[in-house]
């Protein structure tokens, strides 16, 4: 997601943009960018005639601060924009706002345009020249084309008609220099209305400092706001009438969008955002495609071994990838956390395929994993969040995970986002080799497909789970167990309890208990155990009456329906049901939840647990 924000109105629209942008760089800050109108300094004698200024650079957007320091634009309409990049790499040229070829006209644009590529083509066939490689410049020049008969709110609406996909707009046009347009699709946009002046943004937080009275666009709307009034209209040019709300609460509030915390909000983005993905990389036709995998399909049908390298959750993601992919590609997988691999002179054979798994793309073990892969001419591909990040530079290949800017420390909707990633890339190779039918191929996106409506399903129970973890708050120590592909979980488990709520947690293989960890077995213990139904299920279950027997004090996440359970445990967290290998997707949103309220009552700070790091950039 990306931030868009734009004002008019009797002050200086620099400062305002800017500000405004800094609040909305949660949304996304691969690279930034303002587009004013001004007049510029006329020469002797030239017609004094508005132009729209236009900066954009690569990073954050202090960048734009800073080399606009010494220029002077006293004018007060401008827009503003802070990227996440979808289409086209994080970049100066494909950083917005993005005009049309005459440059009378400039957009910031929140969301992804969809059938941008036939609309391009269309554009490019009528004479009109591109500079980026993003999907949002066709939105300029199509509002140009459709602009000849000088009514720009009228060549919006046309423009509008023709596009699919989502979108937040804001729109500024040289010849109309006292006025700033606003459209939206599916993506939000707020309008701010001031006194001699009227703003728009992704959301509060860009103008929470300057009004509260705000209207909420709605979809394929178009606002004309001027620095006196704000008039909305349809597409058919009719006025409509808007509610005005009042904003509450303080900025960092409005950014979370009424969460307490970005962690809870960034838990329950995870159904959105896995639905998102599913559809960037599953087409119409249901097949699956990625877009920058780097490598041709005949290498990818010769692979003889996977090695996947990634640190923390990533690595926890790396390992359900290996039960994934083997179960359904036959390839032998190998997981390492990226501190080991790089120091253990790894043995890379031809036909390797290095995956390394990263949210932030700059930790610097995995970085220095795949450079030690690659002196070894391994062939790498990542599976990462942050576009542009050396990671993804450095890789032959990337899959991008599309979960947004993650804020919390812990991750929570970037994990589930690899995982989705994973089943996805196992599901295309093991179709590429043949290793499954058709069939099987289908059934198997379609349960993909069932997941983001389970999540919500178990975060519905979110008091539920709160009531469990205020009654666990004591334990001096927490086991998770798990197996199979839920092994992982139990690991992922009790790494978001550690690091939230300092408790001491150890996830454990379930098959190991006997094995030493049922020595901590007593009634000061709290044990996890993830029971949903899967061909060990029964083995899970002599693990529970073992730790009955012992006085464990078990809390279990089982399958709703599952009766059976409900004879030995009173503390059951129940799911959906669904085919066991993809329940990892599920399995671990109890657990989030978990973690989180046993640190909330804890008054712990959530978002930035101690002697963490988001990324952990040093070794
Ligand atoms: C997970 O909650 C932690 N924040 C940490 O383990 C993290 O997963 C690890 O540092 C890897 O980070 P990356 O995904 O950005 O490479």
């Amino acid at each position: 997601m990306c931030g868009i924000i734009g004002y008019v109105g009797e002050k200086k629209a620099v400062p305002i943009i800017l500000e405004g942008l800094k609040q909305l760089e949660y949304r996304g800050y691969d690279s930034a960018g303002i587009g004013i109108v001004h007049k510029p300094r006329s020469k002797k004698g030239a017609e004094d005639k508005n132009k729209i200024f236009v900066l954009k650079r690569k990073g954050r957007v202090a960048n734009l601060s800073g080399l606009l320091k010494n220029k002077h634009f006293p004018n007060g309409l401008a827009i503003g924009h802070t990227r996440w990049a979808t289409h086209g790499e994080p970049s100066s040229g494909n950083a917005h706002p993005h005009q049309d070829c005459s440059g009378r006209i400039a957009v910031v644009h929140n969301g992804i345009i969809e059938n941008y590529q036939e609309l391009k083509k269309e554009l490019e066939k009528e004479g009109y020249q591109f500079k980026s490689r993003t999907d949002s410049e066709v939105i300029p020049n199509l509002i140009s084309k459709f602009y000849k008969e000088g009514d720009l709110k009228k060549a919006v609406a046309k423009a509008i008609k023709k596009l699919k996909g989502a979108y937040a707009l804001g729109i500024i046009c040289s010849e109309q220099p006292e006025k700033l347009f606003a459209v939206r699709n599916d993506s939000p946009l707020i309008i701010g209305l001031g006194k001699g002046e009227n703003f728009i943004a992704s959301d509060a937080s860009a103008i929470l400092k300057h009004t509260k009275r705000v209207i909420y666009l709605g979809d394929k709307q178009i606002a004309v706001l001027e620095k006196g009034n704000v008039n909305i209209f349809d597409l058919e040019d009719k006025q409509v009438s808007q509610k005005i709300d009042i904003l509450s609460g303080d900025i960092s509030k409005a950014q979370k969008r009424g969460f307490k915390d970005f962690m809870l909000k960034e838990i329950y983005e995870q159904p959105a955002i896995l639905s998102k993905i599913l559809s960037q990389w599953v087409s119409s036709d249901g097949n699956i495609r990625f877009k920058h995998l780097g490598l041709n399909d005949n290498f990818l049908k010769g692979i003889k071994q996977i090695i996947i390298v990634a640190c923390g959750t990533a690595f926890h993601a790396g390992l359900v990838g290996k039960y994934v992919i083997e179960s359904l590609t036959r390839i032998p997988v190998w997981v390492d956390v990226a501190s080991e691999f790089r120091y253990r002179k790894p043995i890379i054979k031809e036909e390797t395929l290095i995956i390394a798994i990263s949210q932030s793309g700059e930790t610097a073990d995995t970085l220095s994993a795949v450079r030690e892969a690659k002196k070894n001419k391994g062939r790498v591909i990542c599976i990462c969040n942050v576009l542009g990040s050396s990671l993804t530079r450095e890789s032959e290949g990337v899959i991008y995970t599309y979960a947004g800017p993650e804020i919390s420390v812990a991750s929570t909707k970037a994990y589930t986002a690899q995982l989705m990633t994973i089943y996805l890339f196992a599901l295309y190779l093991a179709s590429l080799k043949g290793k499954i039918s058709g069939e099987e191929f289908k059934k198997g996106v379609s349960s993909l497909q069932k997941v983001a409506a389970m999540q919500n399903k178990i975060l519905s129970q979110n008091k539920e789970i709160k009531k469990i973890a205020r009654r666990h708050l004591h334990f001096g120590a927490f086991l998770y167990l798990g197996r199979g592909v839920n092994f992982p979980t139990a690991l992922e488990g009790a790494l978001k309890l550690k690091e939230l709520s300092y408790i001491p947690a150890e996830g454990y293989a379930a098959g190991e208990m006997k094995h030493g960890p049922i020595a901590l077995i007593d009634e000061y213990r709290a044990v996890v155990c993830i029971i949903n139904s899967s061909p060990v299920y029964s083995k899970m279950l002599s693990n529970i009456q073992e730790i009955i027997a012992r006085k464990g004090k078990i809390i279990a996440i089982a399958n709703k329906g599952d009766e059976q359970i409900q004879n030995y445990l009173k503390e059951v967290i129940f799911i959906p049901k669904i085919e066991p290998l993809f329940s990892p997707l599920l399995t671990i949103i109890p657990l989030q939840l978990l973690a989180y309220y046993v640190a909330i009552l804890k008054k712990y700070d959530v978002d930035k647990p101690r002697n963490l790091a988001k990324s952990v950039t040093v070794e």
